[in-house]
């Protein structure tokens, strides 16, 4: 690859490590900063990675990070956030700092040290003006991302992920496990869910292709599904087949708020509820990627399956390891 040193942000998170699995078999260094070097120690085996515990809001520790690589892939990012303390603000500080000034400082860090590539991981329906501050936020930061002349930017706008680790699919599956019946919000949301590693195969043929420079790549799934029948699908799969019920607005919320207060942290929160209020499709039907990132969109049955049924070969040994406590 003609990029060789490359930056990771976000590295140690879901889809960060299928990219940086995919990234050191080619590269000379994946440097990857984290806020806790123990919770990702399966990184640290591998050939050419480079795990640094760092604080990436702090713009010298940023810098020195930039400053030693020749392309940068970002994939912070948060699902829950604090609101703001006026109405009238479009998201809260955490939301400004993962998914904005993140972006900011990374472009202002590349443009000092000479760094000319960048690939930004946003999602679909990120918009300024958009319905939650997730996507509001993640509007901005793309424009943060595309701001300097300098920069080759490339923003990868995914719809929801799924993959062995997902917190979507198997959310659902886990909360099958133990409910009688599942009741979800605006349950008639549509999604074109698409598959973690053609995500991270994206990301890398992206990485040195000339063509993908200065363009925004919708990343999808090939078949449509409504939030319903991907709750229904995630129960069933995983041996828990349930009905699933639609909340009207006002009791969905009410559920949302209970959920963002649960000890251990938000499952969903209010804001995830205002994201529902539009589709996370493709703009354009059928959905094909562009023939430069180099996939084929692989379908969720029976990928998906083989991980909610708890048949994937890793999801056994995973669940054979906890039940003996190593
Ligand atoms: N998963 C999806 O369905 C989906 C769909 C659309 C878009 N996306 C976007 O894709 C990107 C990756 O998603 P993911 O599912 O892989 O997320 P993830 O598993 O939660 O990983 C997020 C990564 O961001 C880092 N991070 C989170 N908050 C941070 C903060 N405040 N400061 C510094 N680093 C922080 C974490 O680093 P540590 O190692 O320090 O914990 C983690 O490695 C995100 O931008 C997300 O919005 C995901």
């Amino acid at each position: 690859m003609k990029h060789q040193r490359i930056l990771v942000l976000g590295g140690g998170g879901f889809i960060g490590h299928y990219v940086v699995d995919r990234l050191v078999a080619r590269v000379a260094s994946v440097v990857i900063p984290t806020r806790r070097r123990d919770r990702i120690k399966e990184l640290i085996l591998l050939p050419t990675a480079e795990v640094i515990e760092a604080d990436v809001h702090d713009p010298v520790t940023l810098g020195r990070l930039v400053a030693d690589c020749d392309a940068v892939i970002n994939l912070v990012g948060i699902l829950h956030g604090n609101y703001p303390p006026a109405a009238s603000a479009s998201y809260g500080s955490q939301f400004l700092q993962a998914h904005v000034e993140l972006p900011r400082r990374i472009v202002a860090a590349c443009e000092r040290y000479g760094v000319r590539r960048l690939l930004h991981m946003s999602a679909l329906g990120a918009d300024p003006k958009g319905p939650s501050m997730y996507l509001r936020s993640k509007g901005d930061g793309e424009r943060a991302a595309q701001a300097s002349s300098l920069v080759e930017t490339t923003v990868l706008r995914p719809s929801v992920v799924f993959g062995r680790e997902d917190r979507f699919l198997n959310l659902f599956a886990h909360m099958a496990r133990w409910l009688p019946v599942l009741a979800v919000g605006r349950a008639g949301t549509r999604f074109q869910p698409v598959w973690v590693a053609d995500v991270a195969s994206a990301i890398v043929n992206a990485l040195d292709s000339v063509e993908t420079y200065g363009r925004t790549y919708e990343l999808c799934g090939p078949r449509i599904y409504t939030l319903r029948e991907l709750v229904k699908f995630a129960a069933r799969a995983s041996g828990h087949p349930r009905p699933v019920l639609g909340l009207p607005d006002l009791l969905a919320k009410l559920m949302a708020w209970v959920f963002e207060h649960l000890p251990g942290g938000p499952v969903m929160s209010r804001d995830n509820l205002d994201s529902l209020k539009i589709d996370s499709v493709a703009s354009r039907q059928p959905y094909w990627p562009a023939p430069e990132l180099g996939i084929r969109p692989t379908p969720m049955e029976p990928e998906a399956v083989l991980y909610l049924a708890g048949l994937h070969p890793r999801t056994r040994f995973s669940g054979y390891r906890a039940r003996a406590r190593r």
